[in-house]
């Protein structure tokens, strides 16, 4: 099958790596001459990066570059038995290219939007076969990350989710099922980890590193959240977090940082500015952290207990399976285990313990516990 991909920015050059790495032709569209310019260049140094690793021949990357034809034409896509498309996160400019794209393939092709945050059903709502939509979900860089999220549309055949799934899994990728809702599974479930931290900080509790020094040392986790924020870029995780609170009617659940938002709005934006929680210019000292272990194991409880209920909540309303839930969290964002798993080992009752503790101390609806856990709890009944 051939591919279609609109938009050879990050995402679409990794999403077009990937499917021709798997043996498909792949033809790579942009409106600007200079985007696709620099996804091949940039294609052309992974694959040189890979062949001095030993981890390709050089005549397979040559076969992985050949089968990519890059153009500025989506009528180029007409033999294309899937169309990704990974442009600007705008759905007016995304609904114009769906309903292009439905009038240049064939009747029986699939279209997919790697968004993050728009709806599918939107985006579907654009075609006259809304049938044929879906959510197909990489995750940044694509050809590293294992995880792709499926997201069916309302509107969307569940033979194509099928078939497109099928497909995603014969890339090498671990897919998961993932409802149709802000954020999905990976981009709500994870917004704990950011913003509890961001809020232990606001309150003065810890600085950025002993707050990452907790989370590694007595979570496992492989990076801090300051680290992991420098690291994503403060514009972007501002951006998911800021998209997801409003789209989710402003549940204070999800309530973005002022600490986040002035480091964005002074471009301290992370690793690609050389200065965000931390500065990275090559004089630049690491802060230390306090070490103080009481303290550190407090944040931990904290942080996972929120990231755990929001796991739980997600199951609750439905959002994805049990395992799917797990798997999205240790593939798609590498956490040391998964939460559902972790609130076994914890104990359900202690997790409700600790959300209430949080709740009965600051009396806000963003830490209220979800209705699943105190279930659980009361039934004696655990994930696995
Ligand atoms: N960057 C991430 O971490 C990440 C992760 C998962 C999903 N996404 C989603 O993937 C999509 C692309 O994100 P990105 O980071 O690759 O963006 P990007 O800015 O790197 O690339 C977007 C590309 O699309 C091109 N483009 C814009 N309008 C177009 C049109 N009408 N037709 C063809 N090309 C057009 C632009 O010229 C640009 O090259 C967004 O929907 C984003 O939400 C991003």
């Amino acid at each position: 099958m051939k591919i279609g991909i609109v938009g050879s920015g990050a995402m679409g050059s990794g999403i077009a790596q990937v499917a021709s790495t798997a043996g498909h032709e792949v033809i790579l569209s942009d409106t600007r001459e200079a985007a696709l310019e620099t996804s091949k260049n940039k294609l052309q140094k992974i694959m040189n990066r890979l062949i001095e690793k030993s981890r390709v021949e050089a005549d397979e990357a040559q076969a992985i570059q050949g089968r990519i034809q890059y153009t500025t034409d989506n009528a180029d896509m007409a033999s294309c038995g899937l169309v990704i498309e990974a442009i600007v996160e705008n759905l007016d400019v995304k609904k114009q290219v769906f309903k292009q794209l439905e009038s240049i393939v064939s009747e029986d092709a699939m279209l997919a939007s790697n968004t993050s945050s728009l709806s599918i059903a939107s985006i579907a709502a654009a075609c006259e076969h809304p049938e044929r939509v879906l959510g197909i979900h990489f995750f940044n860089p694509a050809p590293l990350m294992k995880l792709v999220e499926i997201i069916p549309a309302i509107q969307s055949d569940p033979k194509v989710v099928e078939t497109a799934r099928q497909l995603i899994n014969n890339w090498g990728k671990t897919t998961v099922l993932a409802k149709d809702t802000p954020g999905f599974i990976v981009n709500r479930v994870a917004r704990p980890f950011y913003g509890e931290a961001l809020r232990i900080y606001e309150e003065g509790i810890a600085d950025f590193a002993t707050i990452d020094w907790a989370m590694k040392d007595f979570g496992a986790f492989r990076m801090g959240p300051f680290q992991l924020m420098d690291y994503i870029g403060n514009d972007i995780n501002f951006t998911v977090t800021e998209t997801v609170f409003k789209a989710f009617w402003y549940d204070p659940r999800y309530k973005p940082a002022f600490t986040q938002k002035r480091l964005s709005e002074a471009g301290y934006l992370g690793r690609k500015t050389g200065k965000g929680y931390y500065d990275y210019s090559p004089e630049a000292m690491p802060p230390a952290h306090t070490g103080d272990t009481k303290l550190g194991i407090k944040i931990v409880n904290r942080v996972v207990a929120m990231l755990i209920n929001e796991a739980a909540d997600a199951l609750y309303l439905n959002i994805a399976s049990r395992d799917d839930i797990d798997l999205a969290m240790t593939r798609g964002v590498n956490y040391p285990k998964g939460l559902l798993q972790w609130a076994d080992e914890i104990g359900i009752e202690e997790c409700v313990a600790r959300m209430d503790a949080l709740y009965h101390e600051y009396l806000e609806d963003r830490y209220r516990c979800s209705p699943l856990l105190r279930r659980m709890a009361r039934d004696g009944a655990t994930f696995y």
